[in-house]
């Protein structure tokens, strides 16, 4: 039997040689927590489960209304079949309310709407610790050029307002998130598409329903999701229904 070449092994995931040219499997681990709310060495039972059909969602969202992603289908429980991409070092997150570093470094209290959806880049790096970095540094070193910078920014912008009208559908804001954006060859062009994974992993969640809950408490303060991945995946309508975040889940295709 052949075994299938390992490509690329991060905390979250493992991408494998796909079936064609250009292709590659997305293999979604149960490892590791959110950023914002790191759980190190942590194993999360189902969370690669729902990280793969909530990435789905998303990264098929994307697509049909013309943002490209590098998604292609979603091939089992833990598996999708995406784009082979040449991934940019650049990390861009987008932030719509303060928080995290940008409220400890600014002094913004945590919660504050910003004045416009705040880009900012990081490079890829994890041994740097992954460090914010400006344009100027971008095109310097030569990590991506003009072109490339507009292109992010835009497409960062419209995963920003898709995202957010999808979970203020379903009571929840969208306070930041990260993307990766790799680059494809068509013939002689070249083009942006988003990349990686869109999933709660990436993303900085508030619950407004709690808010509205909670007695006393305004709705503009927020608190974080509980159990984010089962509650976005049973808000958004894509947890299977044999799935549940503890046991084991069992295969259903
Ligand atoms: O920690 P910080 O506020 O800078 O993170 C901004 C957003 O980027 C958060 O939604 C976080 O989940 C995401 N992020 C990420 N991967 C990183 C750093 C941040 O997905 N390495």
């Amino acid at each position: 039997m052949a075994r299938r070449k390992k490509v690329y092994e991060g905390k979250a995931k493992i991408l494998y040689e796909g079936p064609e040219p250009g292709t590659l499997i997305q293999y979604f681990k149960d490892d590791g927590g959110t950023v914002t709310a790191p759980k190190p060495g942590a194993q999360t039972e189902g969370k690669g489960v729902l990280n793969n059909r909530l990435s789905e969602f998303f990264m098929s969202g994307l697509n049909s209304i013309g943002v490209p992603t590098h998604f292609i289908r979603r091939l089992n429980m833990r598996e999708q079949l995406v784009r082979m991409v040449e991934i940019i070092p650049i990390e861009v997150v987008v932030r719509n309310f303060a928080a995290g570093p940008l409220s400890q470094r600014l002094g913004i209290p945590e919660g504050t709407a910003l004045p416009r959806p705040i880009v900012e880049y990081y490079y890829k790096d994890e041994k740097l610790g992954d460090p914010m970095v400006a344009e100027e540094h971008i095109i310097a070193f030569g990590w991506a050029g003009q072109q490339d910078l507009d292109d992010m920014v835009a497409l960062a912008l419209r995963v920003n307002d898709f995202l957010s009208g999808v979970m203020m559908g379903v009571g929840i804001r969208l306070a930041d998130f990260r993307i990766e954006i790799g680059r494809i060859w068509e013939g002689d062009f070249m083009r942006l598409i988003v990349a990686d994974e869109i999933s709660p992993d990436s993303c900085r969640l508030w619950d407004m329903r709690a808010a509205e809950r909670a007695e006393g408490m305004p709705a503009s303060d927020p608190g974080p999701l509980a159990d984010v991945y089962t509650e976005l995946a049973r808000r958004l309508g894509v947890l299977p229904s044999n799935v549940t975040h503890s046991p084991k889940p069992t295969l259903i295709n």
